[in-house]
C-alpha cells in the first residue's frame, strides 16, 4: 500500500481525501487537532509554523504529499499590512518548502513520488480584496512547477486551484443562505464547491491513473476561470 501524508486533513478537504484514501492506502495525518480523525489514519500532532516535520516518526518512504493548510484573508490593500502578507506566505508557502526540502529524501525512495498542493482560483484570475493570498498562492505555484521540472520523472507535483469550497475555512463567507446563493449565482455551474469536488480531484493526482501529469494547475472551480456566463 502506498504512503501517503497530509499535512492537515483534520477537517475541510483534507479530511475528505484522507477518508477516500483511508480503505486502500496508508494515510498519516499531520494537523494541530485530530477530533474528526479516523481510527484507521495515523495522526501526528505537528503545527507546520513551529514544528519540525523530521522530529516526527515517519515511515521511510512517501509516495505522496499533500499540504492543505491555507489562509483566506480577504481585505482591501489598503487595510492589509506588511506582516498580514507575512502570515499568509508564512502558511501557505515557506511553511510548504520546509515541509517538501525535508521529506524529498523520503519521497525519492517512492517508484514515482505525487506532490499535491492547493492554490486558489485568484491565482488565474485577478479579485479585489485578494492581494495577499494570490500572492501567497502564486509563489506556490510558481514554486510547483519548477520543483516538478527538476524532479521528474522521479516525483510528479501538480496544484489543484478551487474557487469557494464548503468548508470550516470560509464559513463566514457562507454563513447564510443569501450569501451561498449570491456567490453560488457567480459560477456557471450555479454552486460553490463541496470537499468532495476537489478531494476526487486529489484522489486521482495521487494516484498512478495521473502518472503521465506533472506540472499542472488543476483549476476546480465551477467553471469560474474560464468561462463567461450568459
Ligand atoms: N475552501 C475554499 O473555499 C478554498 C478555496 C481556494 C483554495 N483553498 C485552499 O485549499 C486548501 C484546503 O482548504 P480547506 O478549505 O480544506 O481548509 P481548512 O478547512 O482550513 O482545513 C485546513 C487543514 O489544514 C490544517 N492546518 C491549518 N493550519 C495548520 C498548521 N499551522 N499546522 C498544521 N496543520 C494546519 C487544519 O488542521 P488543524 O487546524 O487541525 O491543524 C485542517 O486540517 C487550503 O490551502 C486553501 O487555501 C480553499
Amino acid at each position: 500500500m502506498k504512503n501517503i501524508l497530509l499535512i492537515g486533513g483534520s477537517y475541510g478537504i483534507g479530511q475528505a481525501l484522507a477518508n477516500k484514501l483511508s480503505d486502500t492506502h496508508n494515510v498519516h495525518i499531520a494537523s494541530r487537532t485530530k477530533e474528526h480523525i479516523s481510527e484507521t489514519i495515523t495522526h501526528y500532532t505537528f503545527d507546520v509554523n513551529k514544528d519540525d516535520i523530521t522530529t516526527i516518526n515517519l515511515p521511510e518512504k512517501l509516495d505522496g504529499l499533500v499540504y492543505c493548510p491555507g489562509s483566506i484573508n480577504l481585505k482591501p490593500f489598503t487595510a492589509l499590512q506588511v506582516v498580514d502578507f507575512e502570515k499568509d506566505m508564512m502558511l501557505n508557502f515557506f511553511s510548504l518548502v520546509k515541509v517538501v526540502k525535508a521529506l524529498l529524501p523520503k519521497l525519492k525512495k517512492s517508484d514515482q513520488a505525487s506532490l499535491v498542493f492547493f492554490s486558489t482560483v485568484a491565482v488565474k484570475i485577478g479579485m479585489p480584496y485578494h492581494t495577499s493570498i494570490a500572492a501567497a498562492k502564486g509563489a506556490l505555484e510558481g514554486f510547483a512547477k519548477a520543483l516538478g521540472s527538476e524532479y521528474a520523472p522521479k516525483i510528479r507535483v501538480n496544484v489543484i486551484a478551487p474557487s469557494l469550497t464548503d468548508t470550516p475555512l470560509v464559513s463566514k463567507l457562507l454563513s447564510t443562505e443569501e450569501k451561498k446563493k449570491k456567490i453560488s449565482d457567480k459560477h456557471p455551474l450555479k454552486r460553490v464547491g463541496s470537499v468532495d469536488d476537489i478531494a476526487a480531484i486529489a484522489q486521482f493526482l495521487l494516484s498512478d491513473n495521473s502518472s503521465w501529469i506533472t506540472g499542472q494547475v488543476i483549476g476546480v472551480d465551477g467553471g469560474l476561470s474560464t468561462l463567461q456566463t450568459k
